[in-house]
């Protein structure tokens, strides 16, 4: 209802003439930019054609931690790289708050990239060349492309999605040939034998080392992103530190009471698992999705975690 009713029969009353000519410029203006949303496919290749299908969250995840496992070549900044084949399915993902993995990528060979979120909506930004898309989860966002110049891309997340939002830095590598690498800091030579140690899922490991489990637990600890917010070294913006964690205590709120706990195997476990049930005091407003792990992932989880001194 508005403040002054229009007077009677006021629908079917002439148009005045300005009026008309406002309406007939807004038409044709809507019928040309309506026109150019499809014209920018074709010239100046502005809006990328893509193809979009359903997926899960989880789905998704799984997808990018077994792709992960599969083609993982090393490690940047705890994050895995990976170097697809031309012509290959590519996974990346985008969850709070990273983009994982790190791709090389041949100069002028096609990709089909598979993008999504494991947790709200991202913006990918790829600079400098500025392409920019929304990343929704639960939708897989498959682009096929060819990188045609050389250099390092960063990817931004330009939609605001959360404390660590500004820490969202992705990297993709484009190359013309192998000798280019090492001026990103990789090493192709090590990179078959990354490729080998990373998979451990499904295997019997009851015959594990320690330090086998140590170093299957760090894999799986960066593949899945804990370091996006848990660190190592003592700082701990997002998430609690985790070096020093075994053994000492832990003030935690449990149920709106606070209480202390001493960080065993259990805690951990339940940390992982069940991460609101005991959150540690200061950490109160920031919540961890819990972690689906096999029961193998979990005990070299765990092992890695107790590792960290
Ligand atoms: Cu992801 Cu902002």
């Amino acid at each position: 209802m508005s403040l002054i009713a229009p007077s009677d029969g006021w629908f079917s009353k002439r148009t005045a003439k300005d009026e008309r000519i406002w309406i007939l410029i807004a038409f044709v203006l809507c019928v040309f930019l309506f026109i150019w949303m499809i014209m920018w496919h074709v010239v100046g290749k502005q809006n990328p054609s893509n193809t979009t299908y359903k997926t899960t969250t989880e789905e998704f995840g799984r997808l990018h931690d077994a792709y992960v496992q599969k083609h993982m070549v090393g490690m940047d900044n705890g994050i895995p790289v990976v170097k697809p084949e031309p012509n290959s399915d590519v996974i990346l993902m985008g969850q709070m708050w990273r983009w994982s993995p790190v791709l090389i990528l041949q100069q002028d060979e096609w990709y089909n990239l598979h993008i999504s979120s494991t947790d709200i909506v991202h913006g990918f930004s790829l600079q400098p060349s500025n392409m920019n898309f929304q990343i929704y989860p639960e939708y897989d966002y498959v682009l096929r492309f060819k990188p045609t110049a050389s250099g390092e891309y960063k990817i931004l997340c330009n939609e605001y999605c959360g404390i660590g939002h500004h820490i969202m830095i992705g990297k993709i590598v484009v190359v013309q040939d192998d000798s280019e690498l090492s001026q990103y800091g990789y090493d192709p030579n090590t990179f078959e034998k990354t490729r080998a140690t990373a998979g451990s899922a499904d295997e019997d490991i009851s015959g594990w080392s320690e330090a086998q489990l140590v170093e299957a637990g760090e894999t799986a600890f960066n593949i899945k992103g804990c370091n996006a917010c848990h660190k190592t070294d003592g700082t701990s913006e997002i998430g609690p530190a985790l070096n020093g964690l075994f053994g000492s205590t832990v003030t935690v709120t449990e149920d709106g009471a606070r209480k202390d706990v001493v960080a065993d195997d259990a805690y951990i476990a339940l940390s992982i698992s069940d991460p609101q049930r005991q959150v540690k005091v200061g950490f109160e407003e920031i919540a961890m999705a819990s972690l689906e792990l096999s029961d193998n992932e979990m005990k070299q989880m765990i092992a890695y975690i107790k590792s960290i001194k």
